[in-house]
């Protein structure tokens, strides 16, 4: 636990706390924060570094508060992938969707918000931060959603804010549209999809049910699919209330001008960028398939990742085994079970290989 000066005035809910650390080490292969392994080619380099020069001309000036340029090609683009009639009113964007996460807490967050863990930890984290209450609920063993037991628990407490990740993280499972729609239809507040994973699964987006059910909310990124985390760029797609309702917390100009056009330019390249999720849908495959070949039990996943158990050393040794080895992957603090990121096909190997010669070895 940190220990603070005494003469630093920090709120007293943060003072347990650590900062966000999934450790950024160097390692051969990196496989620790489901991100894309694929650099941008140099075609879109190109674009965004012409789009960046002519943007730079105009910084002496704020850039668009509200972002309608960009706010309406995301809602093209669902639009697109969904088949919906969204339009810039019903998005909001952010510096990722961490920062959509946190707008939420701060909007609605005061009758508290109940999430399913194992799950995304900077919901409960943020709601820490926010002073939001946050009421863990329950999975069953194997991680996935009892949706009977979630209707429960929603009912009981009636948070403000009921979260669902799908595909989930760091399991990987996903819930049905059918089941978000029952959940939908108990929850007196907003039931927040965080989708940052979709693009990767084969289920319908909840992005569909906005216009039945204006309490859904649906998080998503250009963090993962899209190759662009480093930008950082994350976006809510909700009925135009909970639009407008989360202008009135975010602070002005918070995107920046360059955010905005680069995320823009990205927007216009999507299928070539898009083009690298089929790939790592089927290496994904592959890498379940090796690891199962080891003799590990693999939980099913629609995401650009896998959790794994059935190693017979503690995941923190295993991990830094892994690690010494060149291989970063991810220990998400629960007991038994790692989680790697889809990498490149090389990455993939590096980490199979490398796993195979640590399990043999013990
Ligand atoms: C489920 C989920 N939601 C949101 C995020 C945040 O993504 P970003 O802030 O990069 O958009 C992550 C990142 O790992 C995630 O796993």
């Amino acid at each position: 636990m940190s220990t603070w000066p005494q003469w630093l005035p920090l709120n007293e809910r943060l003072q347990p706390l650590s900062p966000y650390g999934a450790p950024q080490l160097p390692a051969e292969a990196i496989l620790n924060t489901n991100e894309s392994p694929f650099s941008l080619s140099p075609i879109i380099t190109k674009a965004i570094g012409a789009r960046v020069e002519a943007v730079a001309e105009n910084l002496n000036r704020y850039p668009d508060r509200d972002a309608t340029a960009l706010r309406s090609e995301l809602a093209n683009f669902i639009n697109s992938l969904s088949n919906t009639s969204l339009t810039s009113e019903n998005i909001s964007a952010a510096n990722g969707s961490n920062e959509i996460i946190q707008s939420l807490f701060l909007a609605f967050g005061d009758q508290g918000a109940l999430g399913f863990t194992p799950s995304y930890s900077m919901h409960p984290l943020i709601a820490r931060v926010t002073n939001t209450d946050w009421v863990d609920g329950r999975r069953r063993a194997d991680f996935s959603l009892d949706i009977d037991l979630a209707k429960n628990e929603i009912l009981k407490h009636a948070p403000s804010l009921a979260f669902v990740t799908t595909p989930n993280n760091p399991t990987g499972g996903t819930v049905t549209i059918a089941e978000i729609e029952e959940l939908a239809q108990v929850t007196s507040g907003l039931l927040v999809v965080d989708e940052a994973y979709a693009e990767f699964s084969d289920e319908i987006s909840a992005v569909t049910l906005i216009k039945k059910y204006p309490n859904i909310v649906v998080i998503r990124t250009m963090s993962k699919a899209f190759s662009f985390a480093g930008a950082r760029l994350g976006y809510l797609v909700a009925d135009k209330a909970v639009i407008d309702a989360l202008f009135l917390v975010r602070l002005p100009y918070h995107l920046s001008a360059i955010t905005q056009a680069v995320a823009e330019v990205a927007l216009e390249f999507r299928s070539e960028l898009l083009g690298n999720v089929a790939t790592l849908v089927s290496s994904r495959e592959w890498v379940r398939h090796e690891l199962e070949a080891l003799n590990l039990a693999v939980l099913p996943s629609k995401a650009n990742f896998l959790l794994f158990s059935g190693f017979d050393i503690p995941a923190p040794i295993l991990w830094k085994s892994l690690l010494d080895a060149g291989v970063l992957i991810r220990d998400v603090g629960l007991s038994g079970y790692l989680r790697v990121t889809i990498g490149s096909e090389a990455e993939n190997k590096l980490f199979i290989e490398t796993l195979r010669e640590i399990l043999q070895g013990l």
